[in-house]
């Protein structure tokens, strides 16, 4: 989060959820005709904004092991590309785009495409070269970096997300935002956490954990995974996943199939507690070994 010094109030927009974010900077940007580039599978909402404006998907799939292909993002690009969507971490495969690969895109890409840059899980992202994108904004290249109280910081019942990008765009995106759309026990709830440093270090303490016993029962029960950046992981279960997804959810689990995303062998499950994860993996385990 961006509580340090050298910020301006004009750089930011707060918004009802991220999710109003992506439909706001749609709104103000696209047009029918329009293309965005979303590099797939990913998070639906950008679909959402796209289809609002009459505006054209363009989908690039991920590469290898679900990493940003960089050359098909680049090769993707029209006169009529407006937006680029990148979600990093991105849901629900956990894979990054790295700093320098985001460098170089920005470096590359038409000045007059923006970057709408989800980093709604940014906050669990370890890797030494995870960029959430800020030291773009600050730079002034055109990018919208999309951040959310909804996940590290636990608050989604309350919508409230925000987006930080250079004073010119955010100028653009309030012309279409309603003016008291952030209620006052969100705005209230959202100031509070940002200076909640213990609970941020807590849970990205626990959902470190948490990733390194599903990966290690992952691997034990000889089920390929995706390594994550963020509170999920995308594993692999095979033709079996859709049954495996229900037989779950008749034991109270709940995680999601991956047929949502074009993924029918995979489930996504949310990084839990300790006492979570092992409840899990039981139930997994007994269903692979005795229902499938
Ligand atoms: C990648 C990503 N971005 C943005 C959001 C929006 O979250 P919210 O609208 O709750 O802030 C979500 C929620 O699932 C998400 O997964």
């Amino acid at each position: 989060m961006p509580q340090n010094l050298g910020w301006h109030p004009e750089q930011f927009i707060i918004s009802n959820g991220g999710d109003e974010l992506i439909t706001l900077v749609s709104e103000a940007f696209l047009e029918p005709g329009d293309e965005i580039i979303v590099p797939a599978p990913t998070f639906s909402e950008y679909e959402f904004g796209a289809h609002l404006m009459g505006a054209n998907i363009v989908t690039v799939p991920l590469g290898e092991s679900y990493a940003f292909d960089l050359d098909a993002i680049v090769n993707a690009v029209t006169e009529r590309t407006k937006m680029l969507c990148i979600c990093s971490p991105n849901n629900p495969t956990g894979t990054y785009l790295s700093k320098s690969v985001l460098h170089h895109l920005l470096g590359i890409l038409p000045k007059h495409i923006l970057v709408l840059f989800d980093a709604a899980y940014s906050q669990y992202a370890t890797a030494d070269d995870y960029t959430n994108g800020l030291e773009f904004v600050r730079a002034g290249y055109p990018i919208v970096v999309l951040q959310t109280f909804s996940k590290i910081y636990g608050l989604a019942g309350l919508r409230v997300g925000f987006g930080t990008a250079p004073e010119s765009i955010i100028q653009h995106i309030l012309k279409v935002k309603e003016p008291f759309n952030v209620n006052a026990l969100a705005q209230a709830a959202a100031a509070a956490a940002l200076h909640d440093d213990e609970h941020v270090r807590l849970s990205l303490e626990v959902n470190m954990q948490g990733k390194t016993q599903l990966y290690r029962s992952f691997r034990d029960l000889r089920l390929p995974f995706i390594e994550s950046m963020s509170n999920f992981v995308l594993v692999d279960l095979g033709s079996g996943a859709k049954s495996v997804y229900e037989q779950l959810l008749t034991k109270g689990i709940i995680v999601r199939f991956g047929g949502i995303w074009n993924l029918p062998h995979h489930i996504r499950v949310s990084v839990g507690k300790e006492e979570e994860n092992s409840v899990f993996v039981h139930e997994l385990t007994e269903i692979l070994h005795h229902h499938l």
